[in-house]
């Protein structure tokens, strides 16, 4: 059926094909109707509080009895230097002078909470199938209770070196995000926004390295993407660009007719709205942000300095519109038609060249 069958039977999907969680974009309704079609659908918990998160795990139940996935954020608790967060407020000065907005907060909130006893907590309670981390891995003995639980494991690593680590550390699944994927990179540490690997070089090199099945994510935008990462020896995808254009998801009208319009250079790898490198749309702010390079407040307590920027001076000039570089790519269709599509392609694409 798929040339590797690890990630079904690990996951208990028909497809290895995982519709990335997407804080704010994704909605039970797109995660429902993935995992209907037989991919695993998923949901962003990011910073959600946990009354959200258990309705909205509850709304996926309404919607299929089959597996789905919950992610979440690991946050290290990291302090704001107050040099660093002078300077950053001096740097957005001009921005907020521009826009009648005062001046930058100079106290800015509490870093995330992270992965902690509460999360654990709702994350045993909901037993979802799947649950998915970005930035790391928790700790070994939430590790451990979740899996006690039956409960699959999966972490993204930007490196090889971080497969490893997951690997180690106990996941059941390394997703291989390359430098072409929309959103938050899922590096273990912050890294500068110039640097990463490409999904082809990435994805291979992890599968050499660890012996739990790769998933490939960063890029992928249609059967074609989805034969050539199987190519290089991933187990399965995770797509998340390409699931934005589906009526499902949370993306904002303005923002559907962005992406309809995308090409391949609309983006840009930048940590100037959250303290930590995600690809989002190219914008005045973040261009100038980037020519001029400064230490920033870290992930997430840099929202609360550009937050203010971005709400005034809306998409054009300041937008935080997280997507990857195969977005020309999407096509507009229900989530569980485009899941068959994909599947359609990709045999399609395998078949084609095992004929050859
Ligand atoms: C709008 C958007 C939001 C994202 N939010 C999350 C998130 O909350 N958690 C996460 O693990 N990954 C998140 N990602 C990254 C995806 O998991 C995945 O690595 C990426 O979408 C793959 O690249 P692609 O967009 O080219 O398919 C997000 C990606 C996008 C486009």
């Amino acid at each position: 059926m798929w040339p590797d069958q690890r990630l079904c039977d690990l996951f208990r999907v028909e497809h290895p094909i995982i519709q990335a969680p997407m804080m704010g974009s994704c909605t039970p309704e797109l995660a429902g109707a993935v995992s209907n079609a037989g991919g695993l659908g998923s949901l962003g918990c990011g910073e959600k509080p946990a009354t959200t998160i258990r309705a909205e795990a509850a709304a996926i139940r309404a919607r299929t009895n089959r597996s789905f996935n919950l992610n979440f954020f690991i946050i290290q608790q990291e302090k704001t230097d107050p040099r660093v967060l002078e300077a950053a407020r001096k740097r957005l000065q001009p921005w907020y002078d521009d826009l009648g907005l005062g001046d930058p907060p100079s106290e800015l909130p509490p870093p995330g909470r992270g992965f902690d006893e509460e999360r654990l907590e709702v994350v045993l309670s909901v037993r979802p199938r799947v649950v998915s981390f970005h930035f790391g891995h928790p700790e070994a003995s939430h590790v451990e209770a979740m899996k006690a639980a039956g409960i699959v494991l999966v972490s993204s690593a930007t490196s090889v070196a971080e497969a490893r680590v997951l690997e180690a550390a106990g996941m059941d699944a390394v997703i291989a995000q390359g430098w072409e994927a929309g959103g938050h990179r899922g590096s273990h540490k912050p890294t500068a926004p110039g640097d990463g690997v490409g999904t082809m070089a990435l994805v291979p090199q992890i599968v050499d390295a660890v012996s739990v099945p790769v998933i490939a994510a960063g890029g992928i935008g249609d059967g074609r993407g989805i034969a050539a990462a199987m190519a290089l020896g991933a187990s399965g995808v995770q797509m998340g660009t390409a699931f934005l254009s589906c009526p499902e998801a949370a993306t904002e009208p303005a923002r559907r007719e962005r992406l309809r319009q995308a090409t391949d250079r609309d983006t840009m790898v930048t940590d100037a709205f959250s303290g930590r490198s995600a690809r989002a749309m190219r914008s005045r702010y973040a261009e100038e942000m980037e020519r001029a390079r400064e230490a920033l407040p870290p992930f997430p307590q840099m929202y609360a300095l550009s937050g203010p920027i971005r709400n005034a001076a809306g998409d054009s000039e300041a937008s935080f519109f997280l997507y990857g570089q195969a977005a020309a790519l999407s096509k507009e269709m229900a989530a569980g038609d485009l899941v068959a599509r994909l599947v359609k392609e990709a045999r399609e694409v395998m078949g084609y060249l095992s004929r050859r």
